[in-house]
């Protein structure tokens, strides 16, 4: 059972933004996705559930538990959103709606997917709520969502998503909006539902920290490529890619009980228009050679891990 998208390429009809992305969550797993801003990670998360852009075209493979995700279409897509595959937000207000209340909204979904009569929304909602640590539910449900600070509207959307107990949930820098206290209660939350109710989570983030505080595996994306792929563990101890030894590089993770210096990669990720030629990172390599300049690296495994870099092919 697992979540794939592979080969997948996204494109405005001028050019491409996403040109080869490979992703796997396992039922059950806690995944990372991560890359500096326009790296296509959202694009990448909004595929899978098929509410891309309409100024948008997508080709490749997105399975979900054997299902040919960009096949589904109607009543099959529906269901597919809320009882397969859910996602979260960087913004909670995104997926609460201003003029219901928490009770009827969740209370709507909960009917429309048919997981509860009428008689016993009620009781389903404060169950929800419970789930995504909300205090007091039987109160809160009777509020409105602006009543609720960033933190509590962040449990209830997980609450929504939780609505028809899907099998993966994809987190799009979830904590990203608030306070940092809140940040890792939110994290723990994911990482014990994952946890409790074997649900496959797909993060999204900039941040290495919440990276190895969360992930058993990471993906990371870079201009559009999935650019190297493994167990966290694994990538932390030794990165291949000389993008991702950055990423690691510039994070203020503690190791060795020494908070390490924080610096940034020199220059920046080119926009998806911008044509370069060989590896999209070779202008902020510091381990370039020739052939970076003129091929696209292909995908290469070593040691169990996935990297797309030339430094790894001969
Ligand atoms: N509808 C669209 N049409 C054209 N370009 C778009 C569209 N939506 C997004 N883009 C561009 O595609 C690129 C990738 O966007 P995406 O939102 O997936 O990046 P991201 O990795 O999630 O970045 P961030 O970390 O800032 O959220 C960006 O350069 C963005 O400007
Ligand atoms: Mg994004």
């Amino acid at each position: 059972m697992s979540l794939i998208v592979r080969n997948l390429s996204i494109e405005t009809g001028n050019y491409r933004i996403v040109k080869d992305a490979f992703l796997e969550v396992k039922k059950g797993e806690r995944v990372a996705v991560v890359g500096e801003s326009g790296s296509g990670k959202s694009l990448t998360a909004l595929s899978v559930l098929k509410l891309l852009p309409e100024n948008l075209h997508i080709a490749g493979e997105i399975n979900v538990d054997g299902l040919n995700v960009l096949s589904l279409q109607g009543e099959e897509l529906r269901k597919f959103r809320w009882e397969k595959v859910s996602m979260i937000f960087q913004d909670p207000s995104a997926s609460l709606n201003p003029l219901m209340k928490i009770k009827e909204q969740i209370g709507e979904a909960l009917l429309y997917h048919g997981k509860a009569e009428k008689g016993e929304i009620e009781e389903k909602v404060v169950e929800l709520l419970k789930l995504a640590e909300v205090p007091e539910p039987e109160e809160r449900m009777n509020t409105y969502p602006h009543h609720l600070s960033g933190g509590l509207k962040q449990r209830v959307a997980i609450a929504m998503a939780l609505a028809c107990n899907p099998d993966y949930i994809l987190a799009d820098e979830p904590t990203t909006a608030l306070d940092v206290t809140v940040q890792s209660k939110i994290l723990n939350l994911l990482k014990n539902l994952s946890v409790e109710k074997n649900t496959g989570i797909l993060l999204i983030t900039h941040d290495m920290g919440v990276v190895a505080e969360f992930s058993q595996r990471v993906f990371v994306m870079y201009a559009g490529y999935t650019v190297e792929s493994g167990r966290t563990a694994e990538i932390f101890e030794k990165p291949l890619h000389p993008y991702t030894k950055g990423l690691i590089e510039c994070s203020p993770v503690l190791k060795g009980g020494e908070k390490r210096k924080l610096f940034s990669i020199p220059g920046n990720i080119p926009e998806p228009s911008e044509e370069i030629a060989g590896c999209p990172f070779h202008p902020r390599c510091p381990e370039v050679k020739e052939i970076c300049k003129k091929e696209v690296p292909p995908t290469v495994e070593v040691e169990g891990r996935r990297v797309r870099c030339f430094l790894y092919w001969d």
